[in-house]
């Protein structure tokens, strides 16, 4: 599939290497450096390329949104048109100094950017793992029972994609359902952050969910 990365800090940077590594074309956007693009694609190797948000949004099968809440609007201005496009968003509506949800409770991050691109296909997902696991889950995809990652959407094909991508990372791609369960996932994420950073043992981290049946 051919990804678009909106946001390559943290985790659009890591999860687009991982794509393009796993046989994506990537094209990688949006950072306050163009070197810092380029390395990244270098670094990702031959199927990645450096681009302008408008770049990543032509043509792509999907794309990743992975910006600070307040980012939001330069990047899908930057963007340009983005209708009927599939968006795996790991984004979080947080406030300015992240420590809080800016949305939460009747709708969630996901809902609020679904109705504000209402002819998009979104998915919420990746946003209940801390970055610094992913090249590590990554590497253990063959060797280890795998952790699970919840995502959420409305869209069944759009899902199919993300289920696609999340299993190329080297994720147990959970369904927990329509978009609306993101109001649940992303405090959710709260948590698991508040554990990663604050808890004892760190970032390196990952759930897994078991069906037990006796
Ligand atoms: N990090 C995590 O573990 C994690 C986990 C779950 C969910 N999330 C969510 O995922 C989203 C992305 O998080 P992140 O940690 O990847 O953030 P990040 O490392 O700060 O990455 C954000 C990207 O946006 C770019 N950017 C910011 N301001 C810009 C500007 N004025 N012009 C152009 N580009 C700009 C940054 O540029 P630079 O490259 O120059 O910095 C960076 O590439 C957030 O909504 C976060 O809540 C993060």
């Amino acid at each position: 599939m051919r990804i678009g990365i909106l946001g390559s800090g943290l985790m659009g940077g890591k999860l687009g290497t991982i794509f393009a590594r796993a046989g994506h074309e990537v094209v990688f956007s949006y950072s306050k450096s163009e070197q810092k693009l380029k390395k990244l694609a270098r670094d990702a190797g031959p199927n990645a390329r450096a681009g302008t948000p408008r770049d990543a949004a032509e043509g792509a099968d999907a794309l990743l949104l992975a910006v600070h809440w307040l980012r939001m609007d330069d990047v899908l201005k930057q963007a340009g048109d983005v209708a009927g496009r599939v968006i795996v968003s790991c984004s979080m509506p947080m406030n300015a100094d992240d420590t809080d949800l800016v949305v939460s409770g009747t709708s969630s991050g996901a809902e609020q950017l679904a109705k504000r691109l209402p002819n998009t296909r979104i998915v919420s997902a990746f946003n209940t793992v801390p970055s610094e696991v992913l090249f590590g889950v990554y590497a253990a995809r063959r060797r280890t029972a795998k952790p699970s990652l919840l995502f959420c959407g409305d869209d069944a094909r759009a899902k199919q994609i993300a289920a696609r991508l999340i299993s190329d990372v080297g994720f147990e791609p959970l369904d927990i359902g329509p978009l609306r369960m993101a109001r649940y996932t992303e405090p959710f994420t709260m948590i698991i952050a508040h554990l990663a950073y604050e808890g004892a043992r760190g970032p390196e981290m990952a759930y897994r969910f078991e069906w037990y049946k006796e």
